[in-house]
């Protein structure tokens, strides 16, 4: 089946082109960082308007990589939620409209949803397995049964991991978005003895806490009462970075032990990280578990990841009708059980 999916859910406008859900025809993912840069964050109203600009090229321009045209294609698939709800709807309006205009079907996906089935784009991961998701939204440890099945094992109780990195990069002073620079900042720095708190971590659970380690740096910041030099700055990356990446591996590995599920799936665009992905790739051997990520364009917010779901649901006619709608908030557990 050839599919177009679409995605629109934060700030990154993106269509793509898959056979069979596996087979990446076209990928086109733009950014809107540079309009949101200025204002430290995603304005939602200008997201939408940019969306709206470029969705219509964006689909253009993944049809000629693909060397397809519309009257190819047999699906559509778009992300439903969760996202900005403005941003949303345009990605799903023009999903609509097209597979109305093209009588094909189309169906509306989770967004994390889409993150945690990227990888099997590009290798075989056999069900069941773990999967971490750490995006600007979400940190949540899912049990993946199979396509569409999908149980939060556990959660952040406020801000997500991505969510944190931005928030301390601003803070720093760095550019937005933030994970990518702390990343680098903590790569060329050393924590020398500066430890921020693991909050949750000696509890016998599998959520997380983010707040906390932020409200650290930001007190630490203070109180050093003059500006933080670049030293300083990566000095608090790299004592950031090994707090984050503790308790997002310690809390994975004990799902892992708690499960006995062998293999584990990082997604999402803090999936990118690399002090993450060393960490697990050392506990992975030390503990006998398999860690998957997907390669760096496959863990940021992109339209092709849509396109494993989206043709799988719509093999099995789970399309959605045109009354179907955006939501804003979408939990994975509910998003999906009654099409499989
Ligand atoms: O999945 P994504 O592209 O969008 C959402 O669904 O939210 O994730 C974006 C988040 C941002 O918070 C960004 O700062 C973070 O992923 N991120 C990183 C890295 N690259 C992107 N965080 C830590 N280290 C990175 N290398
Ligand atoms: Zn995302």
């Amino acid at each position: 089946m050839l599919v177009l999916a679409l995605e629109t859910s934060c700030d990154e406008t993106s269509a793509g082109v898959v056979r069979d859900g596996k087979k990446i025809l076209a990928n086109v993912v733009t950014s809107q960082i540079d309009v949101h840069a200025r204002y430290g964050g995603v304005v939602p109203e200008l997201a939408s308007r940019k969306h709206m600009e470029g969705i219509a090229v964006v689909i253009q321009e993944a049809l000629r990589q693909a060397e397809v045209t519309v009257d190819d294609l047999e699906g559509v698939c778009v992300t439903r939620g969760p996202g900005l709800i403005g941003a949303l709807l345009v990605g799903l309006s023009t999903a609509k409209a097209m597979a109305f205009a093209l009588g094909i079907p189309w169906v509306g996906l989770h967004h994390m949803e889409g993150h945690i089935l990227a990888v099997l784009l590009e290798k075989e991961v056999s069900f069941p397995f773990l999967a971490l998701a750490v995006s600007g939204a979400h940190t949540h440890i899912y049990r993946v049964e199979g396509i569409g099945r999908y149980q939060t094992l556990g959660r952040t109780l406020d801000d997500a991991a991505g969510e944190a990195y931005d928030k301390v990069a601003k803070l720093l002073g760095l550019s937005y978005p933030g994970g990518a620079v702390i990343d680098r900042l903590a790569a060329e720095g050393d924590a020398a003895g500066l430890v921020f708190p693991r909050p949750l971590l000696h509890q016998d659970n599998l959520d997380f806490s983010f707040s906390g380690i932020k409200t650290a740096v930001l007190n630490y910041v203070r109180r050093l009462g003059a500006a933080p030099s670049d030293a300083e700055i990566r000095r608090i990356c790299a004592a950031f970075q090994e707090a984050s990446v503790e308790v997002l591996t310690v809390k994975t590995l004990r799902a892992v032990e708690r499960t006995g599920l062998q293999r584990v799936v990082v997604a999402g665009g803090v999936a990118c990280n690399r002090g993450l992905r060393e960490r697990f790739r050392f506990l992975a051997q030390e503990h006998g578990f398999e860690v998957h990520f997907p390669s760096a364009d496959l863990c940021g917010d992109n339209a092709a990841m849509l396109a494993v779901a989206g043709d799988f649901y719509l093999h099995r006619g789970g399309a959605d009708g045109l009354e179907v709608n955006a939501l804003a908030q979408w939990s994975l557990d509910s998003a999906t059980f009654h099409r499989v």
